[in-house]
């Protein structure tokens, strides 16, 4: 059913805009839709989209080559922060007004969005939602990768393969406080980044990080993140010591050289 929502021309909206990838491609297959406001459903909130994210996964998404790109037509952006505009019935977790963040996977693109309470988290409204934003995807995956995948504790030697990256520069942060002796393979005019966050730097470039690591810690590194996939894991899997773990987040087939869903 139709609803309205205020704005600020004092007249009421009944419709919102969305950016739907039409077909695998890129920025070119994207199109701004209307779409019908509906009330929420039982246990969702209608969120006004105030920032979501552009990031690899979502260029990932809109080519096909990750295995869990939605099929066309959708609706891209895996990650919002927005402020709650209404309620469905038995949503207790959040009120009208309250700042959330999200992890939509896919659906960001969009000026309202419908969500389940339980997918949202608050956000101070003292910050900037641009700002914020950029933490949701990069950090929530970092931090499940150090601390609830690999398990790291202070002292163990890792390789951040695209440590310049989104993903990366969340690792090297949280690997710094995590205490990390952190190895980081980036282009050199991202090394400075590198080396504030702590990490030793390798330009992937010029510089082998293979044979650089096996010189420089021959009993090998207690784990590899990788988030290039390819070629790049493979090798991670020949710089780590007996029972070292590599924890690869990209396709495997590495950033964007094949189609897994066309
Ligand atoms: N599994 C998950 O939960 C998850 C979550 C988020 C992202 N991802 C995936 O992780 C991958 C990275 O995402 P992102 O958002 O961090 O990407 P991003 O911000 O686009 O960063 C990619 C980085 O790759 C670097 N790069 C390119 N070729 C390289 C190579 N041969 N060796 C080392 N670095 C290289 C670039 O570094 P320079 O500019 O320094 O050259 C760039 O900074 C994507 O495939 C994405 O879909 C997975």
């Amino acid at each position: 059913m139709p609803v309205t929502r205020p704005n600020n021309t004092g007249k009421e909206d009944m419709e919102y805009k969305s950016v739907i990838a039409t077909q695998r491609g890129g920025p070119e297959v994207l199109q701004v839709v209307g779409n019908d406001l509906r009330a929420p459903a039982a246990g969702e909130a209608q969120i006004k989209v105030l920032a979501t994210g552009v990031g690899r996964t979502d260029l990932n998404y809109l080519h096909g080559y990750s295995p869990f790109s939605p099929k066309a037509p959708f609706v891209p952006g895996y990650e919002i922060v927005g402020v709650v505009e209404a309620l469905g019935a038995g949503v207790s977790r959040v009120a009208v007004g309250d700042r959330v963040a999200a992890l939509t996977g896919h659906g960001g693109y969009t000026e309202i969005i419908y969500l389940g309470q339980e997918h949202l988290a608050p956000v101070p409204a003292s910050l900037d939602p641009g700002e914020v934003v950029t933490l949701v995807l990069n950090y929530v995956s970092a931090w499940q990768m150090l601390h609830r995948v690999a398990k790291v504790k202070a002292g163990d030697k890792v390789l951040l393969i695209g440590a310049s990256g989104g993903v990366g520069t969340a690792l090297l942060q949280l690997g710094r406080l995590a205490g990390l002796k952190m190895y980081a393979t980036a282009s050199p005019e991202k090394h400075y980044l590198l080396a504030e966050m702590g990490a030793f730097p390798i330009d992937y470039h010029t510089q082998d990080f293979v044979e650089l690591l096996r010189q420089a810690e021959p009993g090998g590194l207690d784990f590899v993140f990788d988030g290039m996939g390819g070629a790049e894991s493979q090798r991670g899997l020949a710089v780590l010591r007996s029972g070292g773990k590599l924890v690869a987040y990209a396709p495997p087939t590495g950033l964007g050289r094949s189609c897994w869903v066309c």
